[in-house]
Protein backbone atom coordinates (compact mmCIF):
# COMPACT_ATOMS: atom_id res chain seq x y z
CA UNK A 1 0.00 0.00 0.00
CA UNK A 2 1.03 3.63 -0.84
CA UNK A 3 0.85 6.64 1.23
CA UNK A 4 -0.46 9.20 -0.61
CA UNK A 5 2.14 12.19 -1.50
CA UNK A 6 2.25 15.37 0.35
CA UNK A 7 0.53 18.22 -1.60
CA UNK A 8 3.28 20.17 -3.10
CA UNK A 9 3.11 23.62 -5.20
CA UNK A 10 5.35 23.01 -7.77
CA UNK A 11 6.85 26.28 -8.67
CA UNK A 12 5.85 26.63 -12.92
CA UNK A 13 6.51 29.79 -15.03
CA UNK A 14 4.79 33.09 -13.94
CA UNK A 15 3.27 34.04 -17.37
CA UNK A 16 1.51 30.30 -16.95
CA UNK A 17 0.29 30.95 -13.24
CA UNK A 18 -0.99 34.35 -14.44
CA UNK A 19 -3.19 32.55 -17.31
CA UNK A 20 -4.51 30.07 -14.75
CA UNK A 21 -5.31 32.89 -12.43
CA UNK A 22 -6.94 35.11 -15.34
CA UNK A 23 -9.54 31.82 -15.80
CA UNK A 24 -10.28 31.46 -12.34
CA UNK A 25 -13.95 30.15 -11.55
CA UNK A 26 -12.93 28.91 -7.91
CA UNK A 27 -15.36 31.54 -6.15
CA UNK A 28 -18.55 33.39 -7.02
CA UNK A 29 -15.94 37.02 -7.18
CA UNK A 30 -14.92 36.12 -10.78
CA UNK A 31 -19.04 36.71 -12.04
CA UNK A 32 -19.13 40.78 -11.52
CA UNK A 33 -15.39 41.27 -11.61
CA UNK A 34 -14.07 42.84 -14.71
CA UNK A 35 -11.21 40.26 -14.43
CA UNK A 36 -8.63 38.64 -12.46
CA UNK A 37 -5.76 40.54 -11.36
CA UNK A 38 -2.75 37.99 -10.59
CA UNK A 39 0.62 39.85 -8.78
CA UNK A 40 3.39 41.60 -10.66
CA UNK A 41 7.00 41.32 -10.80
CA UNK A 42 10.08 39.52 -11.12
CA UNK A 43 9.94 35.83 -10.49
CA UNK A 44 13.46 35.99 -8.44
CA UNK A 45 12.02 38.78 -6.41
CA UNK A 46 13.26 38.45 -2.76
CA UNK A 47 10.29 40.27 -1.41
CA UNK A 48 6.50 39.53 -1.87
CA UNK A 49 4.29 42.40 -1.19
CA UNK A 50 0.78 41.33 -0.54
CA UNK A 51 -2.65 43.18 -0.03
CA UNK A 52 -6.14 42.39 0.14
CA UNK A 53 -7.36 42.36 -3.08
CA UNK A 54 -7.67 44.80 -6.05
CA UNK A 55 -10.10 47.91 -5.97
CA UNK A 56 -11.43 49.94 -8.85
CA UNK A 57 -9.23 50.94 -10.81
CA UNK A 58 -6.99 47.44 -10.41
CA UNK A 59 -9.95 45.53 -11.42
CA UNK A 60 -10.65 47.66 -14.42
CA UNK A 61 -6.30 48.28 -15.57
CA UNK A 62 -5.21 44.20 -14.45
CA UNK A 63 -2.68 44.98 -12.23
CA UNK A 64 -2.39 45.52 -8.53
CA UNK A 65 -2.21 48.43 -6.43
CA UNK A 66 -2.13 51.31 -9.32
CA UNK A 67 -5.24 53.15 -7.62
CA UNK A 68 -5.14 55.80 -4.49
CA UNK A 69 -3.67 52.91 -1.94
CA UNK A 70 -1.13 51.95 -4.85
CA UNK A 71 -0.15 55.77 -5.62
CA UNK A 72 0.09 55.82 -1.17
CA UNK A 73 2.35 52.61 -1.11
CA UNK A 74 4.66 53.87 -3.93
CA UNK A 75 5.37 56.94 -1.95
CA UNK A 76 5.68 55.28 1.17
CA UNK A 77 8.35 52.76 -0.22
CA UNK A 78 10.04 55.44 -2.08
CA UNK A 79 10.85 57.18 1.24
CA UNK A 80 11.51 54.19 2.66
CA UNK A 81 13.74 53.35 -0.04
CA UNK A 82 12.39 50.09 -1.24
CA UNK A 83 12.50 49.21 -4.85
CA UNK A 84 8.50 48.20 -5.83
CA UNK A 85 9.85 47.41 -9.23
CA UNK A 86 12.30 44.63 -7.57
CA UNK A 87 9.23 43.11 -5.82
CA UNK A 88 6.71 40.92 -6.39
CA UNK A 89 3.47 42.22 -5.52
CA UNK A 90 0.18 40.61 -5.40
CA UNK A 91 -2.97 40.13 -3.16
CA UNK A 92 -4.93 37.43 -1.26
CA UNK A 93 -7.30 37.64 -3.47
CA UNK A 94 -7.98 38.16 -7.66
CA UNK A 95 -10.94 39.68 -7.76
CA UNK A 96 -12.66 42.62 -6.57
CA UNK A 97 -15.27 42.62 -4.39
CA UNK A 98 -17.90 45.21 -4.56
CA UNK A 99 -21.24 46.38 -4.02
CA UNK A 100 -22.56 48.65 -6.89
CA UNK A 101 -24.53 51.81 -5.41
CA UNK A 102 -25.18 54.44 -8.86
CA UNK A 103 -22.43 55.03 -10.65
CA UNK A 104 -19.68 53.90 -8.22
CA UNK A 105 -18.44 50.78 -7.17
CA UNK A 106 -17.68 50.18 -3.18
CA UNK A 107 -15.16 47.70 -2.61
CA UNK A 108 -16.50 45.03 0.15
CA UNK A 109 -13.74 43.03 2.13
CA UNK A 110 -13.24 39.51 1.07
CA UNK A 111 -15.26 36.65 3.51
CA UNK A 112 -13.01 33.63 4.89
CA UNK A 113 -14.12 31.64 2.27
CA UNK A 114 -13.58 33.72 -0.68
CA UNK A 115 -9.70 34.30 1.10
CA UNK A 116 -9.56 30.29 1.60
CA UNK A 117 -10.79 29.89 -2.30
CA UNK A 118 -7.83 32.31 -3.03
CA UNK A 119 -5.39 30.88 -1.12
CA UNK A 120 -4.59 28.49 -4.03
CA UNK A 121 -3.26 30.94 -6.14
CA UNK A 122 -1.57 32.80 -3.11
CA UNK A 123 0.47 29.46 -2.31
CA UNK A 124 1.58 28.88 -5.78
CA UNK A 125 2.68 32.64 -6.09
CA UNK A 126 4.89 32.04 -2.90
CA UNK A 127 5.88 28.36 -4.52
CA UNK A 128 7.20 29.89 -7.89
CA UNK A 129 8.26 33.25 -6.43
CA UNK A 130 9.84 31.66 -3.24
CA UNK A 131 10.75 35.44 -1.77
CA UNK A 132 13.15 35.58 1.43
CA UNK A 133 10.41 38.27 3.11
CA UNK A 134 6.71 38.34 2.45
CA UNK A 135 5.40 41.79 3.55
CA UNK A 136 1.40 41.80 4.27
CA UNK A 137 -0.31 44.71 4.29
CA UNK A 138 -3.56 44.61 6.29
CA UNK A 139 -5.27 42.27 7.93
CA UNK A 140 -6.45 39.90 5.36
CA UNK A 141 -3.27 39.34 3.73
CA UNK A 142 -1.84 38.62 7.43
CA UNK A 143 -4.52 36.40 8.10
CA UNK A 144 -5.06 34.51 4.62
CA UNK A 145 -0.76 34.01 4.94
CA UNK A 146 -0.57 32.52 8.25
CA UNK A 147 -3.89 31.02 9.20
CA UNK A 148 -3.64 33.41 12.53
CA UNK A 149 -6.55 35.22 12.81
CA UNK A 150 -5.60 37.43 15.68
CA UNK A 151 -5.84 41.18 15.67
CA UNK A 152 -3.91 43.15 13.11
CA UNK A 153 -2.64 46.39 15.46
CA UNK A 154 -1.08 44.17 18.22
CA UNK A 155 0.80 42.37 15.31
CA UNK A 156 2.21 45.48 13.44
CA UNK A 157 5.72 45.62 13.02
CA UNK A 158 6.43 41.87 14.55
CA UNK A 159 8.35 39.03 12.32
CA UNK A 160 6.35 36.04 12.24
CA UNK A 161 5.82 33.10 9.52
CA UNK A 162 3.85 32.23 6.85
CA UNK A 163 1.99 29.18 6.96
CA UNK A 164 4.82 27.30 4.74
CA UNK A 165 7.59 28.83 7.15
CA UNK A 166 8.88 32.12 5.35
CA UNK A 167 9.59 35.00 7.24
CA UNK A 168 6.86 37.76 7.53
CA UNK A 169 7.08 41.09 8.34
CA UNK A 170 3.83 42.63 9.36
CA UNK A 171 2.28 46.15 8.30
CA UNK A 172 -0.96 48.28 7.89
CA UNK A 173 -2.65 48.51 4.91
CA UNK A 174 -2.21 51.72 2.68
CA UNK A 175 -6.19 51.97 2.52
CA UNK A 176 -6.11 52.33 6.21
CA UNK A 177 -4.18 55.39 5.96
CA UNK A 178 -6.37 57.04 3.16
CA UNK A 179 -9.22 56.39 5.52
CA UNK A 180 -8.06 57.46 8.89
CA UNK A 181 -9.53 60.86 9.78
CA UNK A 182 -7.89 61.90 12.32
CA UNK A 183 -4.67 63.81 10.88
CA UNK A 184 -2.55 62.83 13.85
CA UNK A 185 -3.58 59.61 14.09
CA UNK A 186 -2.58 59.29 10.28
CA UNK A 187 0.64 60.95 10.80
CA UNK A 188 1.76 58.58 13.16
CA UNK A 189 0.31 55.33 11.27
CA UNK A 190 1.95 56.85 8.76
CA UNK A 191 5.39 56.79 10.11
CA UNK A 192 4.80 53.52 11.24
CA UNK A 193 4.48 51.97 8.12
CA UNK A 194 7.62 53.82 6.71
CA UNK A 195 9.36 52.70 9.62
CA UNK A 196 8.16 48.89 8.52
CA UNK A 197 8.89 49.20 4.79
CA UNK A 198 12.76 50.19 6.01
CA UNK A 199 12.65 47.58 8.66
CA UNK A 200 11.76 44.69 5.53
CA UNK A 201 15.24 46.24 3.72
CA UNK A 202 16.85 45.21 6.72
CA UNK A 203 16.16 42.01 6.92
CA UNK A 204 16.49 40.98 3.12
N1 LIG B 1 -5.79 47.37 -2.37
C1 LIG B 1 -5.20 46.16 -2.37
O1 LIG B 1 -5.15 45.46 -1.37
N2 LIG B 1 -4.66 45.74 -3.49
C2 LIG B 1 -4.66 46.44 -4.60
O2 LIG B 1 -4.15 45.95 -5.59
C3 LIG B 1 -5.28 47.70 -4.56
C4 LIG B 1 -5.83 48.15 -3.44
Amino acid sequence: QTTPAPMIHRPVSLPTLHAEIHDCTRCPLHGPATQAVPGEGPRDARLMIVGEQPGDREDIEGRPFTGPAGQLFDRLADDAGLDRQASYVTNAVKHFKFVQRGKRRIHQTPNAGEVNACRWWLDRELATVDPELVLALGATALHALTGDGRGLLKRRGGVERTKDGRPLLVTLHPSYLLRLPDPAARAEATRNVTADLTKALHLL
